[in-house]
């Protein structure tokens, strides 16, 4: 699925001409996603992994193959490598990423790219000065779903595309025994890090990549964002916004209104209105999530009568025979095997430099929510309904 229409870049690394070396740099909660899935992909050798935490990238090798690199340079100075997995902590992907770039190694990152625009434009430029290949998670499009998706929009199923609702509502995270959570190899889930880079930059990528995918670029946005479930947490935890809304608008016209957060019960869909019907995923993180199409019909009945039943789409890809199930159907490999496909055909990979910065340029605008705030006032009334502060309904029961 690698971009045929990108200028070829310089090929980095060398390769066994069959094969690409592939080293995972970190190895917490979410390596456990890559390794149980690198088996689905013959033209990948795992050389092993390295981790500050040396017992993390022990288990890791132990479980997914590979050896351990004992320090980062020994990992930069092996000619066999040409990928680097930058699978460490988000504050750590810019660092990584940077070192790995000037040491000539293509780069997957997972995401987000870095933490600031500025940081995530120097390792792209980084990485088109040295012809090196530069990608970031997440891969979720290469899925059955995505895939399906994708190609049915394209192929002009539902007509022209006008409005999407998407969510990646993922439930009440603080009510939720996130403490408890394990990786297969026993790592805990780091909620300290994923409540302190918030909903937005955590997740926004897993619908932004597919409606850019479908769309183009975001034009025109405006967001706000929102911190609801603050005072339940431990006190002192650093938290972002756990509610983060967004209006886009693409480059071709279709406009798309956005829900992230860990307030709402989990909603994990995508529904992409046209002129002719609409397409909708139940959960983009499911890779063999249904495709469904509801037609329009002719009708005389009311509501949503113009609908005919839903139907379910054939996959166009067959499902991946190694996948990492937990709550989810994950394929998360598939992102570096594209990448490594790329380093052994040319091209660009499908989840580009340039495409990977603007995902991570509009997750930073929707995380900012700069849209206008209007102020809302309101004449003297009687109305006890109409007086200020509310009581808040939860107030009795702290
Ligand atoms: N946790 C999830 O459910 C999940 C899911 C998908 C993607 N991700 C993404 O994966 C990335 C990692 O998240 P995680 O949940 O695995 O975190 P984690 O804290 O469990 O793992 C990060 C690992 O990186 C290691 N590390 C930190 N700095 C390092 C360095 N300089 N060199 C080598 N190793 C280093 C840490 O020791 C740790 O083992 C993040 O970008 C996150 O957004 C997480």
């Amino acid at each position: 699925m690698t971009s045929n229409n990108s200028e070829q870049v310089a090929r980095g690394p060398k390769t066994s001409g069959e094969t690409v070396g592939v080293v995972f740099v970190g190895c917490g909660y979410a390596a456990d996603f890559y390794g149980a899935t690198m088996p689905n992909y013959p033209h990948i050798e795992v050389k092993g992994a390295f981790d500050v935490e040396e017992d993390r990238a022990a288990t890791f090798v132990e479980e997914y193959g590979g050896r351990v690199f004992n320090d980062f340079d020994e990992v930069l100075a092996d000619p066999g490598v040409a990928i680097v997995v930058n699978l460490t902590s988000v504050s750590k992907h810019y660092s990584v990423s940077k070192a790995a770039l000037l040491a000539g190694k293509h780069v997957y990152s997972e995401k987000p790219l870095a933490s600031s625009l500025p940081e995530a434009t120097e390792l792209v430029e980084l990485a088109r000065e040295r012809g090196l290949l530069l990608s970031s998670a997440p891969s979720t499009i290469f899925g059955q779903a995505g895939q399906t998706l994708l190609r049915a929009v394209h192929d002009g199923l539902i007509g022209k595309p006008r409005l999407v609702h998407a969510s990646l509502d993922m439930g009440a995270l603080a009510f939720m025994p996130y403490t408890e959570w394990r990786s297969r190899r026993d790592v805990p889930w780091p909620y300290l890090d994923e409540v302190a880079n918030g909903c937005t930059m955590e997740h926004a990528g897993y619908q932004l990549s597919w409606l850019v995918a479908m769309f183009g670029p975001v034009v025109r946005m405006a967001a706000h964002t929102s911190l609801q479930l603050g005072d339940k947490w431990p006190t002192r935890t650093q938290l972002a916004p756990d509610v983060s809304l967004g209006f886009l608008e693409f480059a071709n016209g279709t406009v798309c209104r956005l829900s992230i957060g860990w307030v709402a019960p989990a909603d994990l869909s995508l529904t992409v209105i046209g002129d002719k019907g609409i397409l909708s995923v139940g959960d983009v993180w499911q890779a063999s999530a249904p495709v469904m199409l509801r037609r329009n019909v002719r009708t005389s009945g009311k509501t949503n009568a113009y609908l005919a039943e839903p139907e379910q789409l054939p996959f166009v890809i067959p499902a991946a025979q190694h996948r990492y199930t937990d709550t989810h159907d994950l394929t998360v490999g598939a992102g570096v095997a594209d990448m490594a496909s790329a380093v052994l055909k040319g091209g660009q990979s499908f989840l580009s430099a340039d495409f990977s910065l603007h995902v991570l340029d509009v997750t930073l605008r929707l995380a900012a929510g700069r849209g206008v705030m209007e102020d809302v006032t309101l004449p003297a009334s009687d109305d006890e309904k109409l007086a200020r502060p509310p009581v808040a309904a939860d107030t009795a029961a702290r």
